[in-house]
């Protein structure tokens, strides 16, 4: 048979296969080991030159034509197996889904950001709290009027721990083991036993801030809180600070912020002067320090950020929410 006829034999045969097993066989028969194209070019050893350059050349072409002709019909049967099951190659890829940072996370992280640019250090505390840390080194006893203020998840069974209801605590701690002048900023989760509504969860996240030095006054956090808000809406916003009352910060204030084009005000953070009963229940003398503490809501700046009307829509777990950040 010489190469001509071969390659119409192969053509033939390919046409009307349908099994790729069945091809395989065939492509072992023509061109494996001892197949039929590779005889022909073994047993040109025993040609003469010119013979060996022309049919060799020939042979080779064809072993080529034939691979080619081999692995488009394995395609072919490929393919129309594929479309039996349904699958239409020329669709294309469902896009892999990946997830993102939560909302609040994106937040808290932006909040971060913008006080580490203000020369703030970044840490956090636990979520478990003592009594003493959460409430009493923050001027707040037992006995006083002021704690129905934070509405306290008690651990059963310790005596004195709790959730932490405010981040405050890790001002206590910070300022045990640290000596001023320093600035720190605290995100983390608190927790209140309240009932839920749309501006109410059980737990949120805050934003503590302490700033304390020789002469750390409140004009001081007013810049910081002016840089803050500006930054954080990426507008000038209009800051006031309305007189209020926390036990750990004498004077108290409330700071509302209005936003360029809206006509309300709106409540955003707590602050003060760190109360001389904080400096001293941490080892500080109140004659030597002083500074600023404030806290605010990172759900709330979310909410105010965004336009959400609902905090509970937060903790939902409802991915057509959580998809839209
Ligand atoms: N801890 C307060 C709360 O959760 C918020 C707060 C108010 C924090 C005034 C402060 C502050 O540091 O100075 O309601």
């Amino acid at each position: 048979m010489n190469l001509k006829e071969l390659k119409e034999e192969v053509k033939q045969a390919l046409e009307d296969i349908s099994d790729p097993k069945y091809l395989e066989s065939l492509r072992i028969k023509y061109l494996g080991r001892k197949g039929e194209v590779t005889q022909i070019l073994r047993s040109l050893s025993k040609k003469s030159l010119a013979e060996r350059k022309k049919v060799g050349k020939e042979a080779n072409q064809l072993k080529q034509e034939l691979n080619h002709l081999f692995n488009k019909k394995l395609e072919e049967l490929k393919m129309a197996s594929d479309q039996q099951v349904g699958l239409d190659i020329t669709q294309p890829g469902a896009r892999v889904k990946i997830g993102h940072l939560h909302p609040l996370t994106q937040v808290e992280n932006q909040i971060r950001k913008i006080f580490q640019d203000l020369n703030f250090s970044v840490l956090e505390g636990p979520e478990v709290e003592s009594s003493h840390n959460n409430f009493d080194a923050l001027n707040i006893p037992a006995d006083h009027p002021a704690r129905d203020m934070w509405d306290t998840f008690w651990l059963k069974d310790f005596d004195n721990l709790l959730l932490r209801t405010h981040t405050s605590p890790m001002q206590v701690r910070y300022m045990r083991e640290n000596k001023p002048p320093f600035q720190i900023i605290v995100p983390g989760r608190v927790f209140r036993y309240e009932a839920t509504d749309a501006s109410h969860e059980i737990n949120f996240y805050q934003f503590e801030g302490l700033m304390v030095g020789d002469d750390v006054s409140l004009a001081n956090f007013k810049y910081i809180v002016g840089e803050f808000f500006k930054r954080f809406f990426n507008k000038e916003v209009k800051i006031r600070f309305r007189p209020s009352y926390f036990p750990f910060t004498e004077p108290s204030v409330e700071v509302d912020i209005q936003i360029p084009g809206k006509k309300d005000w709106l409540e955003v953070m707590g602050a003060g002067l760190v109360h001389p009963n904080v400096l001293k229940a941490v080892g500080y003398n109140p004659k030597h320090y002083q500074g600023f503490a404030f806290g605010g809501g990172v759900d709330r700046l979310a909410m105010l950020k965004y336009g959400i009307d609902d905090v509970r829509l937060f903790y939902s777990g409802d991915v057509r929410f959580v998809q839209q950040f």
